[in-house]
């Protein structure tokens, strides 16, 4: 096996690995501890990556099969599969800039992705970082009357919520169709490779809590993202050109930020990697 090195970023979440060339096909043993390193840290980090988008798309195949995007239309062009992140979107004259809440990916879907994926391609000079935080870790720090309370409650996640903090790009009337009916998942869910629950939150997509009232609902998931948003939970990602950045949605919830020159362009390829059904 090629030798590689992990260096952790935080205490908790994060590790840069490096040794690896991702252009070339990559052995089991090599695929296993990617797949080992990818449970335990939740957030992978491999610099100066030279991707063309089928390139970007066999690397992150690495760790498992692709996930559709809701959004069929926005792709790269020439390749329909390769979905990408831009500043350059505007929505009723708004610049709409994805993901600027901390959520956590197509949650809306019965079998949600496991991973998602970003590869930088343009940058702005300073800003639009990306910060992740430890779902797992702040489950943990939970009064055990808390994790009592939600142990068994169950949300309703649907393509945006009427109580989103912010809107979604509007979808074509084909990619409406192709939607999923909305999803019913556990407010705590149990990783299949760690073994570690997670809270598992979106106010993006969650728009209800069954059995319970909707302003309750609202309260119940208000305070747990305060809780889980704290610093102590965060890696923030700082982009360099030729970042690999992969993350587990199952582990941690991710936000962007416009805090940067709009005039500047910022262009990352995005993929996601098919997951299972929360449990
Ligand atoms: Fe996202």
């Amino acid at each position: 096996m090629t030798p590689f090195t992990v260096k952790p970023l935080t205490e908790h979440t994060g590790a840069e690995i490096s040794g690896f060339d991702f252009t070339r096909p990559l052995d089991d043993e090599g695929r296993g501890a990617l797949q080992r390193i990818f449970a335990e840290r939740h957030v992978l980090v491999m610099r100066d990556q030279k991707f063309a988008p089928d390139q970007f798309k066999a690397a992150a195949q690495l760790l498992g099969e692709l996930h559709p995007h809701d959004n069929k239309e926005r792709h790269i062009a020439g390749h329909p599969d390769v979905d990408y992140v831009s500043n350059q979107h505007f929505v009723d004259g708004k610049r709409l800039i994805p993901g600027e809440t901390f959520h956590t990916d197509h949650s809306n879907h019965p079998r949600p992705p496991k991973a998602t994926t970003l590869f930088a391609v343009e940058l702005p000079t300073m800003g639009g970082d990306t910060q992740y935080v430890n779902m797992h870790d702040a489950y943990d720090d939970l009064p055990e009357e808390m994790k009592r309370k939600i142990g068994g409650l169950e949300a309703i996640h649907v393509y945006l919520s009427k109580y989103s903090p912010r809107a979604l790009a509007s979808l074509t009337e084909e990619s409406r169709r192709a939607l999923p009916e909305p999803a019913i998942h556990p407010l705590v869910r149990t990783h299949p490779e760690n073994g570690r629950k997670a809270l598992f939150l979106n106010p993006v997509r969650m728009e209800s809590i069954v059995g319970m009232e909707d302003r309750a609902a609202l309260e119940l998931i208000a305070a747990l993202m305060r809780h889980a948003i704290q610093r102590k939970y965060e890696y923030r990602h700082r982009w360099k050109l030729g970042d690999w950045v992969i993350w587990d949605n199952r582990s941690v919830m991710h936000q962007a930020n416009p805090d940067y020159d709009m005039n500047e362009r910022r262009l990352l390829y995005r993929l996601m990697l098919r997951g299972e059904q929360p449990a």
